[in-house]
């Protein structure tokens, strides 16, 4: 048997295999926060493909949080009954599901008032301000709020996004962390609303509900203190309980087309250095041997975006013998305008 498809027992939750969806905007939602009758059908059909693991799209957990129009919401109670509906309709298949949550800080769209860990200076002339210590607080409450609604859902899980530039994982890091009070400087400081609110989401939503991660493992400045911060924030994540860390980078968009298995190498080290936390990797992979390189390395579970939205279906072509997935690298399902629900990729222009 393949060993993508070898059973994992997590802290708190079992998965059917070592396959996990990564978190992916699918632009299918109303403006109103609500998940559509096409974003159920892309779901189930990657619950029936095979995929033991599936995390939604980011979900916001503020209205001033939101980075897409089209943005599945999760900032007031109303929103947990579309959650409930998504958990009834990927269980049947024997999948997981698990919801990521975000704020997009001062990549909020529709939002006058931009404001980040640090002022900063945005694209076509905007600018940020420096959240103050109260909107930090509330931002926290926000995110614990919207785990525990998640929770109420029913979904077997929350992941939380400090990935990709958005506002958490502008804290710890140094290109965005220009601050100077308690959560700025030492990386005690940068970590420390992360670790609030992990402490928060326990003690609201219970220490055996699954709580994930996702995380850079890279930084575009002074990588090589990143990676040492990255050490010690994996360990007290590993101390405070989480049931894995999904580890991502900042740069999967401007990889070389032919790339694969993008970060395997640093992955693996910091694999070795926290043994005990289970960590899931995703970038680059696109064929069975890059999915055994990974686990072979001792990384717990394979995590895939893009290649799932240009074949739903890639698990069973590779165990059927296609040698790798179709995907172009090209990003393109982040621009196309919609062709047909659910699909914004060029080999589907049809
Ligand atoms: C269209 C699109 C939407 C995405 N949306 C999210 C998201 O909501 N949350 C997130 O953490 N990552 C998001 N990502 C990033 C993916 O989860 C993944 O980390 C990245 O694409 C690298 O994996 P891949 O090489 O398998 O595509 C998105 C990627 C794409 C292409």
């Amino acid at each position: 048997m393949a060993k993508i498809l070898e059973e994992i027992h997590l802290k708190h939750m079992k998965i059917k295999n070592r396959i996990v969806r990564s978190a992916t905007h699918c632009f299918l939602g109303t403006k109103e926060g609500a998940m559509t009758e096409a974003e159920y059908a892309m779901y189930q059909e990657l619950a029936a493909n095979d995929v033991g693991l599936i995390i939604t799209g980011h979900c916001s957990v503020s209205p001033t949080g939101m980075a897409n129009e089209d943005q599945t919401a999760i900032y007031d109670d109303a929103f947990i009954p579309q959650l409930k509906k998504l958990h009834t309709l990927v269980s049947k298949y024997g999948a997981k599901v698990v919801a990521q949550i975000n704020h997009a800080g001062p990549r909020a769209v529709n939002h006058e008032d931009l404001a980040g860990v640090s002022a900063a200076e945005l694209k076509k002339g905007k600018v940020a301000r420096e959240l103050t210590i109260e909107e930090i607080a509330q931002i926290k409450t926000e995110f614990i709020n919207a785990a525990y609604r998640v929770k109420q859902s029913g979904l077997d899980g929350v992941q939380l996004h400090v990935a990709h530039s958005y506002l958490l994982s502008q804290f710890i890091d140094t290109t965005f962390n220009h601050r100077t009070d308690a959560y700025g400087g030492t990386v005690e400081n940068r970590f420390r609303l992360i670790r609030e609110i992990v402490v928060g989401i326990k003690e609201k939503c219970g220490e055996e509900f699954p709580l994930f991660i996702k995380i850079n493992n890279d930084s575009r400045t002074d990588d090589l203190a990143y990676e040492q911060d990255l050490l010690y924030m994996l360990q007290e994540l590993a101390k405070l309980g989480v049931e894995a860390v999904e580890l991502s980078g900042v740069d999967f968009i401007s990889q070389p087309r032919t790339a694969t298995n993008y970060y395997v190498e640093r992955i693996t080290k910091i694999k070795k250095a926290v043994p005990e936390l289970p960590i899931i990797l995703v970038g680059g992979v696109r064929s069975l041997a890059d999915m055994d390189q990974v686990l072979e390395s001792g990384i717990d579970m394979v995590s895939l975006s893009r290649p799932f939205i240009c074949e739903p279906d890639i698990i069973q072509r590779l165990l059927n013998g296609q040698e790798k997935s179709k995907c172009l690298n090209c990003s393109k399902c982040f621009a196309l305008p919609r062709i047909k629900p659910g699909i914004r990729c060029v080999l589907k222009r049809k």
